[in-house]
């Protein structure tokens, strides 16, 4: 398959149109089989439920070349339940976890010309999303549905590639205070654009969210969830029922303890002990894991042990394994790698 003629290692985290997606409809109690299609935009009555009511859900997995030439996904599975679970909480039938996968490998195997190669440094992202398209205007669910997936090849999620990112404790709540950060709902990304933009005009890389009921404990980031390195090595990571249960962040606590014999602790982190940790880290399908060497809270700086320069030593043999699993020269858990061709 010839790639498409792109400067891989310069690309940003944007949107390129690939030339396929693929789209399913729900009707009548049922999906039908779904298609690849080639056009990218979508035509939709005015009072459709997702522009009235944001009843949407989407995903977010990557599609990586291995060194042995192999198009692969990683735990993609993961994604099909995350969505389910998603979609029930807004009430959308879910999209069957099967169905999910093969959908996955048609788009992705359509788009090949698109995976970037091996060593560039950038992959292919996927993004599953599902929304009720008829016309509702009382407060109620679809009874109609469009699933679709597009991809898009993309480089590293923050400026600066590995160096350390300066976050700030975020002046807004992004989820409520009885939770709904946990599933993957445009209406939880929206509610994050405020403080995202206002992050980056005063020139940090994201925000730290606290829990919204007492502002006293870690939750995550807009897109990432955050790992902790203790001064011992333990890694500790977050334990909340409003943060998404990220799909790295529950791979990293297996790759600290099955690869490199670390302890892990997941558990209510208070926002309080973040200066007793050596380091910091954002973990997810777009951030990989991106180093934080500083969170600035209102003025007063926290600064990890790690510093500004480079990523801390937990946090790089963390990143090296992962990527190494990912990329196929690492030996993954059995199921982790899907292998599309
Ligand atoms: C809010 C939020 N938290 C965490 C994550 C990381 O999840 P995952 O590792 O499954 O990509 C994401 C990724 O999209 C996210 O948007």
């Amino acid at each position: 398959m010839e790639k498409k003629n792109i400067d891989w290692g310069n690309i940003g985290f944007g949107y390129m149109e690939a030339d396929y997606r693929y789209v399913s409809y729900y009707k009548d109690g049922k999906w039908d089989d779904g298609a690849l299609v080639t056009d990218p935009n979508i035509t939709l009555n005015e009072c459709a439920c997702v522009f009235q009511y944001a009843q949407t859900v989407f995903e977010g997995l990557k599609a990586y070349t291995t060194q042995d030439g192999h198009i692969v996904c990683f735990r993609p599975d993961l994604n099909a339940s995350r969505m389910i679970d998603s979609a029930e909480r807004l009430v959308m039938p879910p999209f069957p976890e099967d169905r999910f996968l093969d959908a996955v490998k048609q788009v992705v195997k359509a788009n090949a010309a698109w995976v970037p190669p091996f060593g560039s440094g950038a992959s292919l992202y996927i993004r599953p999303y599902l929304m009720g398209i008829n016309s509702v205007i009382g407060v109620k669910p679809a009874d109609e549905y469009m699933f679709r997936i597009l991809v898009t090849p993309v480089g590293p999620y923050f400026k600066g590639g590995a160096k350390p990112i300066t976050i700030k404790v975020s002046d807004y709540d992004r989820a409520a205070p009885h939770g709904t950060g946990d599933i993957k709902a445009g209406l939880n990304y929206a509610m994050s654009l405020r403080p995202i933009v206002k992050a980056h005009e005063e020139g940090f890389a994201e925000n730290m969210y606290l829990d919204a009921a007492t502002r006293t404990k870690v939750e995550e980031t807009g897109g990432a969830n955050f790992i902790f390195i203790t001064k011992d090595g333990t890694l500790v990571t977050p334990k909340s029922n409003s943060i998404l249960p990220s799909i790295t962040r529950r791979s990293i606590m297996v790759v600290a303890e099955k690869y490199l014999g670390m302890k892990v602790e997941h558990r209510e982190v208070y926002f309080d002990e973040l200066a007793d940790f050596a380091e910091c880290g954002l973990c997810g399908t777009a951030a990989v894991i991106s180093p934080v060497g500083k969170i600035n809270d209102h003025g007063k700086e926290i600064c990890f042990p790690a510093g500004m320069e480079e990523m801390g030593p937990y946090t790089k043999k963390l990143y090296d394994t992962l990527t190494g699993i990912q990329m196929g020269t690492i030996e993954a858990p059995e199921g982790w790698i899907y292998t599309i061709e």
